[in-house]
């Protein structure tokens, strides 16, 4: 048995490993991992952790990937106190494995668990999980500059019961698995359908939190856009159903004039919108490329009109699984229009660009972003 802490946090976190005794070998790898639909390449570990009420955070091991035994009374199951995170491991040209703004997303992790009256997970040991996970399972990463490791930390209500309140036990799992791009490899430009009658979030609501019940909640409007004819629905404000406020489970970018006078603009953080991490560096990286940001809100109206003036240039959503990707094509209930020639812009190529070459460390990653992981001892057969 293997144990990995944390360097200068004392006893701090300890992941108990027990790594899988056969490892798979390259070629198994790489069968499993050519072209895979988005969530379904899981590598071959898991870290799990439990929380109670009498022990606190206790037994994090990194373990076999294998399906969970639950009651069928597990609240999270029934009440939907589940949160969750997306975050990626990239291999560099160097062959050297980061993780994007780790620490970023063990806060958004905590501040999510926080709205749901759940336990926060100390960020050393959410950092100790993704460390463990990753050096053991890194070698899953194709060198495909275009693939990288999604890493989705879990964290619910473990609690055998069905009263409503907040469940005593809970149960972290963090996997992994590789991808390429949300929408495939070649990022194509998406077609939106604003959607009048859903939204995905009310006003103080759990908008602002990454859990469960925001996505589901978002299904029947996905079909719908999809019935349209469009791959993805955009989100209004839940209030006055005219502030543009995301896209499915991601952030929009819109670009204002183009050259040199281009500027992005993104809706705020009103507390019904998820504050993505790829948002936020977006926000800090586009400035250094000479390129104001701001955020301000963007109507409905405003985003018609500003097409068909050629003011709006460009649109782009993002996240951790949808990278930088671009828009194309609006409908909505009274008529759709197209965004500039219909072709993915320069300021968007621009800014994808700029995100995955530091994200591949290609570039110096001078907000200290990336988070190395060197291999575990352990990780899988050569
Ligand atoms: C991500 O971008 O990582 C997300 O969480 C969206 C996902 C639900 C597909």
């Amino acid at each position: 048995m293997d144990t990995r802490s944390l360097p200068g946090t004392g006893p701090g976190p300890v992941i108990i490993e027990k790594p899988v005794e056969s490892p798979l070998s390259a070629e198994e790898r790489g069968r499993r991992t050519a072209s895979p639909a988005f969530g379904t390449a899981m590598t071959e570990h898991m870290v799990s952790a439990v929380w109670s009420e009498d022990r606190g955070w206790h037994d994090a091991e990194l373990l076999p990937y294998a399906p969970l035994l639950l009651d069928p009374a597990t609240v999270g199951l029934h009440y939907g106190q589940s949160v969750f995170e997306g975050l990626k491991a990239f291999r560099s040209p160097a062959g050297e494995v980061s993780v994007f703004r780790a620490e970023a997303h063990a806060r958004r992790f905590r501040s999510s668990a926080r709205r749901l009256m759940m336990p926060e997970m100390p960020e050393e040991l959410f950092l100790a999980a993704v460390d463990s996970l990753v050096g053991h399972d890194q070698a899953w990463i194709p060198d495909d500059p275009g693939m990288s490791l999604y890493l989705r930390p879990l964290l619910f209500a473990s609690e055998r019961t069905l009263a409503l309140r907040p469940a005593r036990a809970y149960r972290f799992v963090l996997l992994a698995f590789v991808t390429e791009g949300y929408f495939g490899p070649d990022q194509r430009p998406v077609r939106v359908w604003i959607t009048d009658e859903y939204t995905r979030a009310a006003a103080g609501g759990t908008g602002a939190a990454k859990c469960a019940g925001n996505y589901a909640g978002s299904l029947l409007a996905q079909e719908e856009a999809r019935e349209r004819g469009c791959d993805q629905v955009v989100w209004l404000d839940p209030v006055e159903r005219k502030w543009v406020e995301e896209m499915g489970g991601m952030n929009l970018f819109f670009v204002r004039g183009s050259g040199a006078d281009a500027r992005l603009v993104t809706p705020p953080l009103t507390g019904s919108l998820l504050a993505g991490v790829t948002r936020d560096a977006l926000l800090r990286l586009a400035p250094e490329l000479g390129i104001p940001a701001e955020e301000a809100p963007v109507s409905v109206a405003d985003w018609r009109e500003g097409c068909a003036s050629g003011e709006i240039t460009e649109v782009f959503a993002c996240g951790t699984a949808a990278r930088v990707s671009p828009v194309n094509e609006v409908a909505t209930s009274t008529g759709s229009w197209t965004i500039g020639d219909g072709r993915t812009g320069e300021v968007t190529l621009r800014l994808s660009e700029a995100l995955t070459s530091l994200q591949r460390g290609e570039l110096p990653d001078p907000h200290g972003w990336m988070r190395p992981v060197p291999p575990s001892g352990r990780a899988g057969g050569a």
